[in-house]
């Protein structure tokens, strides 16, 4: 049957081969992405029968429109991604919160949370998120040379949604452990003995917050958790709601800005004149981070499931039941609404990315996240001199999160203490 006006081209289906299941597509989708979105920027697929939106304003209507909505359970059933993969995801129990919920439940699941990321209640973690991030800087003036995704990006976000949760100090390193082991299952080509730790791991965790449920109950605190606990108790939420929101903000908000940060960081390594308009200009710090959630996207894609019968842009003619992937990282690099999208600008005017998506489910933490990144991009600058490469960066397999393993860096600190603590206020 002929699903849509856009034919099923088989050149788009060689570059989306190429995009979803080589290294090429992991190392640099960007010119794939720019082959496929002339071809057809909303594509039905006969690799896995999905359709592919790569063009901008087919991404925004698709994230916008009621049409489209969340599937009952995650659909990864996607070209490229192994039968073992599938069958580990299809294997968890469903974990019922905010994101994999349609509106008019989403907004009750989504309701329980959102006063955990209200800008009064971010803007409070303001001089505790600079503490660690002065803390990491420390350490990697200490050191000289260090890999900033092991120092600096890959511990600040745990750290702060560690914080933000209320887990104890004592319990950190034990939880980081049990985050990053569920997680690491996530890599395209997972090997076995990751498959088993991430499922045990993703049990221990949740018993692990079934405990802290219990001493928040006993003894609440001003952190998520207890506000969490007393939506549950006052009816709001189901308890395995509860779990699931709490394991959610962990995966949600952890590799994500990890992302950002060592993304953002390699686009100024590989664009000295951009990294030395923002060394000398400390307005430019939210701009440029704009700029790399645009321009290297730390979620490159996300799925969107077909409620009613719908037709879009060059009509492609969707029907009930049918998964779209939405490719955020092709509509950031869209000419039609980008001037020059290849071009990596840290002063870049009308920065409308979908870098956290929009409409419905648009990134709760997204203010959380600008905060991290800005004070660390502002810490940077204003405590080094000059960073550079001290080695080759390892790109983490897969292309859905995009982001680096390893990122060595040389760092010539600035001399003199009073460059120190200053950055927490330059941020705009
Ligand atoms: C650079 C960092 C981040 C990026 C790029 C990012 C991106 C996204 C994207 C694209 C979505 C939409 C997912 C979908 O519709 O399927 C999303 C949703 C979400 N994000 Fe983020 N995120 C980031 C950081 C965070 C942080 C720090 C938190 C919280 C601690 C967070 C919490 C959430 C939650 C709870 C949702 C679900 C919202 C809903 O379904 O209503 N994110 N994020």
């Amino acid at each position: 049957m002929v699903r849509t006006a856009v034919t099923a081209e088989p050149q788009a289906d060689e570059l989306l081969h190429r995009l979803l299941a080589t290294t090429e597509g992991q190392t640099d989708p960007y010119p794939l992405y720019h082959a496929l979105r002339t071809l057809a920027p909303v594509h039905h697929s006969e690799l896995d029968g999905m359709w592919y939106a790569s063009g901008f304003s087919a991404a925004r209507r698709i994230l916008l429109d009621p049409c489209f909505g969340k599937a009952p359970r995650l659909t990864i059933r996607r070209h490229g991604v192994p039968e073992e993969r599938v069958r580990m995801i299809e294997r968890r129990p469903p974990r019922p919160s905010m994101i994999t919920a349609n509106p008019p439940e989403h907004a009750r699941l989504r309701g329980a949370a959102k006063g955990a990321f209200l800008p009064t209640r971010i803007e409070s973690l303001r001089s505790r998120v600079t503490s660690l991030v002065d803390e990491s800087l420390d350490r990697l003036a200490a050191l000289g040379t260090a890999d900033v995704m092991a120092e600096l990006a890959g511990p600040l976000p745990l750290a702060v949604i560690s914080e933000l949760l209320g887990v104890p100090e004592q319990d950190r390193t034990e939880f980081r452990r049990l985050v990053v082991a569920m997680v690491s299952s996530d890599d395209p080509h997972p090997p076995p003995e990751a498959v088993e730790q991430a499922e045990a791991a993703s049990v221990q965790l949740e018993e692990y917050v079934l405990d802290l449920v219990s001493a928040r109950r006993a003894c609440p605190g001003d952190d998520v958790l207890s506000m969490l606990v007393e939506q549950h108790d006052g009816g709001t939420l189901a308890a395995a709601e509860l779990t699931a929101t709490v394991i959610l903000l962990l995966a949600a908000g952890v590799f994500t800005t990890t992302n950002l940060i060592g993304n953002g960081l390699l686009a100024l390594l590989h664009h000295p004149s951009q990294m030395g308009r923002l060394w000398g200009d400390p307005a430019l710090v939210a701009p440029a981070v704009e700029e790399m959630l645009r321009y290297d996207t730390p979620i490159q894609l996300i799925n969107r499931h077909v409620l009613s019968d719908v037709e879009v842009e060059g009509g492609a003619r969707l029907e009930q039941g049918d998964t779209v992937v939405v490719l955020l990282g092709a509509a950031n690099r869209d000419p039609t609404w980008f001037c020059e999208p290849d071009r990596f600008d840290v002063g870049r005017p009308d920065n409308g990315h979908l870098a956290f998506a929009w409409g419905t489910h648009f990134c709760l933490g997204a203010r959380l996240a600008r905060l991290e990144a800005q004070l660390v991009f502002s810490g940077l600058r204003e405590r080094f001199t000059r960073l550079e490469l001290a080695g080759e960066p390892v790109r983490r397999a897969g292309l859905a999160l995009r982001g680096l393993e390893t990122l060595p860096l040389r760092l010539e600190a600035r001399s003199g203490p009073e460059c120190r603590r200053r950055h927490s206020q330059n941020v705009v």
